[in-house]
């Protein structure tokens, strides 16, 4: 019998969007792929972090730390799509401001809002815009909720193909690991670009499929090593066939950069990290 997760590992062309199994349509596609990180959710935090040797955490604050000039501004407006258990929220969180910085931390000399006479405004009035998190995965955003309950975050339940927002919302737009699970690409960065406000960027951190010898060690881990651990710990070894399948089937950054391009963004570029296993794309709204 063959689960819905399942796929060939033979050789996989690039693809436009996230196909589970062999469906065709993409409600199907999506369909499946919340039904498939509603039952990996209980254990996706620690399996993520194992899987990926800690450098997940890393990857997060580095992209959040790329967009510091946007996140540093109290009013911008941040959407991370695909939020799941909210980590890469945290992270952009991390980079804004303190929403009541206490007058306090000001070295002692140093001039502050409340010392000067000229300003009417103190520190504590001006307000920090909450990051949004948004998934489709209820079980997902449910850990999110618990485990960052105090942030300056809003958790919405949503689908990134078909934002609940107007035109023009934020000043950026992040996903981690959740784009290559999309059902059409071209479509996803469509609307990412339109509720992007001009001269919003968009930061995307995704897997990559390297070359040469280190891409034929992370072939052999993603095939045969993380299914089995992943397979084990959370019990849902079909789940744990179809990540590797999904990063295989993954345009590599030639044609992400190219798709950026005809979606309608401006200087896209792909940093790489770590022996180029994941990178950040990053693009601009004109
Ligand atoms: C691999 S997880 C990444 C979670 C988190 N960003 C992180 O870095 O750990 C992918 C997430 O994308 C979500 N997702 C996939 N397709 C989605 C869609 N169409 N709309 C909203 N969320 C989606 C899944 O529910 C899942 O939580």
């Amino acid at each position: 019998m063959t689960s819905k997760f399942a796929h060939s590992k033979s050789k996989v062309p690039e693809a436009s969007g996230a196909r589970t199994a062999d469906e065709t349509d993409e409600a199907s596609a999506a369909t499946n792929v919340r039904t498939l990180f509603n039952a990996i959710a209980p254990s996706y935090d620690r399996l993520n972090h194992l899987l990926s040797f800690g450098l997940d955490r890393r990857w997060w604050r580095s992209t959040a730390h790329t967009f510091r000039d946007i996140l540093a501004r109290p009013e911008a407006r941040v959407l991370d799509i695909c939020c799941g258990t909210g980590d890469m929220t945290s992270a952009l969180l991390a980079e804004r401001p303190a929403a009541f910085p206490a007058l306090s931390s000001h070295p002692p000399g140093s001039p502050s809002l409340a010392s000067d006479t000229s300003v009417s405004t103190t520190l504590e009035d001006i307000p920090v815009e909450p990051v949004t998190g948004l998934d489709f995965s209820p079980e997902m955003l449910q850990r999110a909720r618990t485990k960052y309950a105090t942030a300056n975050a809003l958790w919405v339940e949503g689908d990134a193909m078909h934002l609940p927002y107007p035109d023009a919302s934020f000043d950026l737009v992040t996903a981690a690991f959740g784009f290559r699970n999309l059902s059409n690409y071209p479509d996803a960065l469509a609307e990412i670009l339109r509720v992007l406000r001009p001269g919003g960027q968009v930061g995307i951190l995704e897997c990559n499929h390297p070359n040469g010898l280190s891409g034929a060690f992370y072939l052999l881990y993603l095939n045969y090593v993380l299914p089995v651990i992943g397979g084990w710990i959370s019990g849902e070894r079909a789940a744990y066939r179809y990540l590797p399948a999904s990063i295989a089937r993954f345009p590599r950054p030639p044609r992400m950069k190219q798709m950026l391009l005809e979606a309608g963004f401006q200087a896209p570029t792909w940093r790489g990290y770590f022996l180029r296993a994941a990178g950040l794309y990053r693009a601009t709204k004109p």
